[in-house]
């Protein structure tokens, strides 16, 4: 258990985004409001041996709770937030829909350093009374898969049927189900390898690097960056040809310096480097033997791994994520692989409704069979 985990606060407060938390209505339940709430976990110490004082996490629930229903957890990825049920994930989420919120109960909690209520570089740090921003400490997507327990450790939720999410949410999803393999049914990593590869590294480096030397408009250009690693060269084909647009640029130029206005008009750079540094950082063998010992664990708790690889995804695409699949079969695991195909590349688990759709009832259709027998 991480030392949020025994230091939990249970201590739960509903509130709307963005603005200050109100306090519980009597008798309500943090669970199956369908609304942003904050949890106050107490003292968290990271991988690193970096202790926070006070770690603060965002999430939303809808569905039943854990003593009617099984629970499902997802995880967003670089910059989402807390709201899957309401936002990015709408579409999948709620009645008659892949998690059906008459059948499951659905968490998703903003990542600790995200920058949507969660403890991150925008939080204020109890020991200087300011925000972290540049001091916030460097984290791993096991400090994140940690944080997501001690808030599951809060809410009395005990066991996932199935936890998923996309790329770092995948990451995130795996460390999850690794850090308590014997209290997952099923995990399902989308677009997300075991370990972050080189070409990722680099082109995270270099995002890295236009922020700490042009700080806004770095951030700005790194998500143009960054947007040419979510998409594929179809994609594009198809959009933009070589079109010109009336201002005289291509465009393809113009619409990436729109995601990039986008970005900071909704982000931080430090926020930004924190989240990318844990995406970096991420290998489920570290301090586990390697890969395959690490994966075993999944083998000896029975916990299911399905891999949902994308067609054209340049940034974790298939080649990593069946790499995944058979070093968890080599590892006695459980194990299938699926492909979603997609002109989309990479952002396809953010924008292919019916086909995320039938592998996420696959997975928590044989997760909750496997449970019950
Ligand atoms: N010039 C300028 N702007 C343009 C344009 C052009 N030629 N073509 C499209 N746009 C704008 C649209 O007006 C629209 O603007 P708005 O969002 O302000 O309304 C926006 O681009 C649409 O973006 P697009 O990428 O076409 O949307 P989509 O529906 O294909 O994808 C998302 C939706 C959410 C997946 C995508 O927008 C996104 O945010 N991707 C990044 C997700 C991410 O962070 N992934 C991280 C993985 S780690």
């Amino acid at each position: 258990m991480t030392d949020a985990g025994e230091a939990a606060r249970r201590s739960t407060t509903s509130g709307r985004a963005g603005g200050p938390p109100a306090p519980p209505a009597p008798g309500a339940s943090a669970l199956g409001t369908g609304r942003l709430e904050t949890a106050q976990l107490g003292a968290f110490t990271l991988e690193s041996g970096t202790t926070l004082p006070a770690l603060t996490v965002a999430y939303r629930h809808d569905g039943p709770g854990p003593a009617a229903a099984p629970q499902a957890l997802v995880i967003h990825a670089l910059t989402g937030s807390a709201d899957a049920a309401g936002d990015w994930w709408e579409p999948l989420i709620g009645p008659g829909r892949a998690f059906d919120t008459r059948r499951v109960g659905v968490l998703c909690a903003n990542l600790l350093g995200g920058r949507y209520g969660s403890t991150g570089p925008t939080s204020l740090d109890p020991s200087s009374g300011a925000p972290y921003g540049a001091a916030f400490p460097d984290l791993t997507s096991r400090d994140q898969a940690r944080a997501q327990w001690a808030l599951l450790d809060a809410l009395g939720i005990d066991r996932l049927v199935l936890v998923s999410g996309g790329s770092l949410g995948g990451m995130v999803a795996l460390e999850v189900a690794l850090e308590r393999p014997d209290r997952v049914a099923a995990v399902l990593p989308m677009a997300a390898p075991a370990a972050t590869g080189p070409l990722a590294i680099a082109w995270d480096r270099i995002q890295l690097e236009l922020i700490e030397r042009l700080g806004e408009d770095g951030l700005a250009l790194a998500r143009q960056l960054a947007m040419t690693t979510y998409r594929s060269e179809s994609d594009f084909a198809e959009r933009f040809g070589r079109a010109i647009g009336p201002d005289g640029r291509p465009e393809v130029v113009s619409y990436l310096a729109h995601q990039g206005r986008k970005l900071v008009e909704r982000f931080d750079p430090d926020t930004y480097r924190v989240l990318v540094g844990a995406m970096d950082r991420h290998d489920i063998g570290r301090g586990r033997g390697g890969i395959g010992p690490a994966l075993g664990r999944l083998a000896g708790s029975g916990t299911r791994l399905t891999g949902l690889g994308i067609a054209g995804d340049i940034l974790y695409g298939p080649a990593q994520v069946r790499a995944l699949v058979d070093a968890a079969e080599a590892a006695g695991v459980e194990a299938a692989y699926r492909q979603l195909n997609s002109p989309k590349g990479h952002d396809a688990f953010l924008v292919e409704w019916p086909q995320l759709t039938g592998f996420i009832e696959e997975a928590l259709r044989d997760a909750l069979a496997a449970a019950a027998a």
